[in-house]
């Protein structure tokens, strides 16, 4: 009897620390989106699950429980594609919507047409849930129903026009600003005028452009898939990447989970040299970075002066990552080609990080509580750094501004005003007050999801209501033809009442 009881508990051991068989799909031809899954899948294959990871960016060195299925052979056509569309970029918000929805079609058909994916599909492979990075790729949905797993969507940004559709999530114009429109939460009428316009009209792009064009992909590589419409609003739970530290607080469904700063791994050592060099900094570094965006072609040598010129005045040593060597360098400038931006963030010395303004910049900044200057360049990076302006911890100096004087004025702002380290702090303060580590809810929701099969208990009824009756269209209509019926009667009743009181005044008249 004992021994049947230890037995049984040790089934039950073993099933409940199965592995799960996870197919992940990132097919974003751009290194923070393959950030964004590759450090969330890293930790799950730590924990032993077995992740199969298509994505244009293999692995470097092989990785424990780490498949790679890669698609960078769509790298040169995607190139192509880019140079084509890239006049649409900077444009009106909606021009941007376009620009990526046409972006991600490309992605999305050149990936599921490699050899490698063709290979897997073909396969008689198992997995226990198929995890999508949602971006312009609706067709990729179908792998879920392909390999018979539940699906989990993971937004690389916080919930939008792009997926709110697909849970029913709510997102009243009035104050859920439109992610494409550089509006902050607090609109004036003008500008909830706009947001909703620009909802509407993405939405209608969505409908008959978007979709329609998913659709026909899924159909050509899904030949035997049900309905597309029963695929797109099938997924079991969505990761936002958002956290009320750093994005507005909006309302979210049960089955839309925020996870926000998920992404920034534990800090590691750094290379001697760097360590060294930041340890010595006494009077602190300016940690220069632009992403791979300001590479030497794009920063002409009149802005080069100009941010040399700025550093020299400094007393603060400057960290600046960039892709060449310059010639007659400030004694305090040290120029590296690569830097790990967490871990140098996470260094004391670090006072402020000059930064372009991505996504996964502000996280790790807020992260480890670095006041910035924000240099945008595109669009989400715009919004982005308005609302580090807002939370008071960050300057703006606009790309085309970026001379000397602004930012030696914005330099010496952000140094020697306490304000905006204190708020910095503040943030990150928020953001690591939290019940569970981002990254253990993510983990924690992606296994609820296999252990229950998908999360069908999670699927709100609203998402089976038409827009209309959702809105409560249906029911306004229905009050106003109650109102019209009942004034009208109203209006027969008393019409009808005065008539017989005159008849009748008129007859008594004529009685006397
Ligand atoms: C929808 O998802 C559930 C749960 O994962 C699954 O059982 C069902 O087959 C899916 N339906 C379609 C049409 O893929
Ligand atoms: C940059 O300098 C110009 C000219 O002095 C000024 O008009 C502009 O407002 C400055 N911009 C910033 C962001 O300081």
């Amino acid at each position: 009897m004992h021994i049947k009881c230890i037995l049984l508990f040790f089934c039950v051991f073993v099933k409940l620390s199965d592995n799960y068989k996870i197919l992940a799909v990132f097919p974003m031809h751009s290194h923070s989106h393959y950030t964004l899954g590759f450090n969330l899948l890293e930790e799950m294959a730590n924990r032993g699950h077995e992740i199969s990871l298509i994505s244009p960016y293999p692995l470097a060195k092989p990785l424990k429980n780490f498949r790679d299925i890669s698609v960078a052979s769509i790298k040169t056509a995607v190139e192509e594609i880019k140079k084509n569309l890239f006049r649409l970029e900077g444009g009106t918000p909606i021009d941007n919507f376009r620009y990526m929805s046409k972006m991600g079609r490309a992605f999305t058909e050149l990936s599921l047409a490699t050899e490698e994916v063709q290979h897997l599909l073909k396969s008689k492979e198992k997995f226990d849930l198929v995890f999508v990075e949602h971006f312009y790729n609706e067709a990729q949905f179908a792998f879920g129903h392909h390999f018979n797993a539940p699906v989990v969507l993971l937004s690389p940004m916080p919930s939008s026009i792009l997926n709110n559709h697909l849970f029913a999530n709510p997102a009243p114009p009035s104050y859920v600003h439109n992610l494409f429109a550089p509006f902050t939460q607090y609109m004036t009428l003008p500008q909830r005028i706009k947001n909703f316009y620009y909802n509407i009209a993405m939405t209608f792009y969505q409908y008959y452009d978007e979709l329609p064009a998913q659709k026909k992909i899924m159909e050509k590589f899904f030949p035997t898939a049900p309905p597309f419409e029963e695929i797109l609003y099938n997924s079991s739970i969505m990761l936002v990447n958002s956290h009320p530290s750093f994005s507005d607080p909006v309302p979210h469904m049960t089955n839309v989970i925020e996870i926000g700063g998920y992404h920034v791994p534990p800090v590691k050592k750094l290379p001697e040299d760097l360590q060294k060099f930041l340890d010595e900094s006494k009077q602190g570094v300016v940690y220069f970075s632009m992403g791979s965006i300001l590479r030497s072609h794009v920063l002409s040598k009149k802005k080069r002066d100009s941010l040399i010129k700025a550093f020299s005045k400094l007393k603060e040593n400057v960290l600046w990552k960039f892709d060449v060597d310059v010639a007659n360098l400030p004694p305090n400038v040290k120029i590296l080609k690569w830097v790990p931006q967490n871990d140098v963030l996470a260094h004391p010395n670090i006072k402020v990080f000059v930064t372009h303004g991505g996504l996964l910049s502000t996280i790790e900044t807020i992260y480890h509580g670095v006041p910035t200057i924000g240099i945008p360049v595109f669009s989400d990076q715009k919004f982005n750094i308005a609302s580090s302006v807002k939370s008071g911890y960050a300057i703006k100096v606009p790309f085309e501004e970026m001379t000397e004087p602004n930012l030696t004025n914005a330099l010496n702002e952000v140094l020697n005003n306490p304000k905006y380290r204190e708020n910095a702090k503040r943030r990150s303060k928020i953001m690591h007050d939290q019940q569970v580590k981002p990254i253990d809810k993510a983990i924690y929701w992606i296994e609820y999801v296999i252990r229950h099969k998908g999360a069908p208990h999670l699927h709100s009824a609203a998402l089976d209501l038409s827009w209309y009756q959702r809105h409560l269209i249906d029911f306004a209509v229905y009050s106003v033809l109650i109102t019209i019926t009942l004034i009208a009667c109203l209006h027969q009743i008393f019409r009808l009442i005065i008539s017989t009181k005159s008849k009748s005044i008129i007859e008594s008249k004529k009685k006397k």
